[in-house]
């Protein structure tokens, strides 16, 4: 099965950041990645910017370092890592000065029919004076972009002000605000299944459906960067974004078609339909948790209060909740999400439990009869499993089990599954905003959240300890047991 490669239109891209964490680790491998697919046209530049002095030829050798670090020895093929190469520029900035500017202003000046993209892969308190300097220095044209990544905000007073400072420069539809898991393919998948096919949107409502579980489940701790980690915690980190998110995408209407605005409209209603979770009901349905030591799948770990400066923390390294979305499709069903760090294993789901047929014609001796589900996994091995009742095989009766209809997209396609970065910065040269987060969407989602947040605050328990390695403090466990469902385990 061979994708198909369309090469898109000569641009410039910005990266503001060049030098950090997220352009090394992340957004230059991807680009190098659809360099390797063809896909860049001829006429294509990427411009790091940081505020350090440097030269292009010094920034290439980084940037060449960065891709051997990141990406597997076969995948840098020399040919092409030339001609990537060859497109690094650098400039020195500073975001907060003058210094630089005018450079950059010079270099881009080479490129004005170009789409141009500005990446933000800096911290948010930059986005704003960034923004203005870019402004201020003309450098907007009308193939202009810019793309901006979490943390949008802490809570929703401050992400309408990180918004309001963007949006003084930038109109609405050049703001592409980048939630990474809406660029997964299983993620993406979601939809096709959903609305490419007849065979589920009739049962995809409350008559049909028990409940729906969202489990985002890392192996690793807060790997270095627990002071940032500790400002933030699983809500702000994992629930606010890409959990509502894919909520939203398992909950939403059918939008009238992929178009940008059509299917953030429908996503909207979704997190407008979130039943509000405020003082005792936050504290009854939801559950934070904080790490102890213990093992995870290379040995011994430390707790997180080992990995952070402040000792007496109460930030949440885990979090399951109950949530409800309040309106005629789903009323009744309840979603349970859950995401922490150093649990189990590595995995990410979407669980999707139909409700029992109404009679079994079946007896005893059948065996018990469980009910159908839908498993979406985004990772670690993308796919989608279908778990359903057959006869059990030969001869001796009828005898009723549990199969499940398993497809392992890389088995079955044999194609390397894309970073989600690589779709989501080419669809920002396309102009394509479908899989970025609208303004209303990111506040809104700070709507649900903060009174839950609010209520830990005040609240005089700190979050439950849970053992490293483990699937989080039991009391996770107690909030789905109580309702009479299970956590889906990985059961065949
Ligand atoms: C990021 C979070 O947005 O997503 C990290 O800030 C988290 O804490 C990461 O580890 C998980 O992304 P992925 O793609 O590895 O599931």
């Amino acid at each position: 099965m061979t994708s198909r490669i369309i090469v898109v239109d000569p641009f410039d891209y910005v990266v503001f950041g060049g030098t950090g964490d997220l352009a090394r680790r992340k957004l230059l491998p991807a680009l190098y990645h659809r360099e390797l697919d063809g896909q860049l046209p001829e006429v294509a530049r990427i411009i790091g910017v940081s505020r350090r002095e440097s030269s292009h030829e010094a920034y290439r050798a980084d940037v060449k370092a960065a891709l051997e670090k990141y990406l597997r020895p076969d995948e840098i093929l020399p040919r092409v890592l030339e001609t990537f190469l060859s497109r690094i520029h650098y400039v020195a900035a500073d975001a907060t000065s003058e210094e630089g500017w005018a450079n950059l202003a010079a270099l881009l000046k080479e490129g004005e029919d170009r789409v141009r993209a500005f990446y933000l892969a800096t911290g948010p308190d930059l986005f704003g004076p960034i923004c203005e300097h870019i402004g201020r220095h003309g450098l907007i044209t009308d193939k202009t972009r810019v793309v901006v990544e979490k943390p949008l905000g802490k809570d929703l007073k401050s992400a309408r002000a990180t918004n309001d400072s963007v949006g003084r420069i930038f109109k609405e539809e050049q703001i592409y605000r980048i939630d990474h898991y809406l660029g997964k393919e299983t993620v993406q998948n979601l939809m096709a299944l959903r609305f490419g096919n007849a065979l589920f949107e009739p049962l995809w409502n409350s008559a049909h459906i028990d409940h729906v579980q969202i489990t985002v489940a890392e192996s690793i701790g807060v790997e270095g960067r627990g002071d940032y980690y500790d400002t933030s915690g699983a809500m702000r980190d994992m629930v606010q974004n890409h959990i509502l998110q894919l909520l939203c995408l398992v909950a939403m209407e059918a939008p009238t078609s992929l178009d940008a605005d059509a299917v953030r409209g429908e996503k909207l209603k979704v997190l407008k339909s979130l039943k509000p979770l405020t003082g005792a009901a936050a504290e009854a349905c939801t559950v934070r948790g904080q790490y102890r030591a213990g093992a995870s799948t290379t040995g011994a770990v430390p707790g997180y209060i080992d990995e952070i400066t402040n000792k007496e923390s109460r930030t949440e390294t885990f979090v399951a909740i109950k949530a409800e979305v309040e309106n005629w499709r789903w009323a009744g069903v309840p979603f349970y999400l859950r995401t922490g760090k150093r649990l189990a294993a590595r995995q990410s789901e979407i669980v999707v439990r139909f409700k029992p047929v109404p009679h079994s014609i079946f007896d005893e001796g059948a065996g018990s009869l469980a009910a159908n589900e839908l498993v979406i996994r985004l990772q670690p091995d993308e796919g989608v499993k279908l778990q359903l009742m057959i006869k059990d095989p030969g001869p001796g009766g009828m005898r009723l089990t549990r199969v499940p209809l398993d497809m392992s997209f890389a088995s079955a396609f044999n194609v390397r599954s894309p970073d989600a970065y690589e779709r989501l910065l080419l669809d920002v040269i396309r102009g394509n905003a479908t899989l970025f987060m609208r303004r209303d969407e990111v506040e809104q989602a700070w709507k649900w959240v903060d009174p839950i947040r609010q209520a830990w605050d005040e609240s005089r328990d700190p979050p439950k300890a849970y053992t490293s390695g483990t699937w989080g403090p039991s009391a996770a466990i107690a909030l789905i047991e109580r309702d009479g469902r299970t956590w889906h385990e990985d059961a065949a």
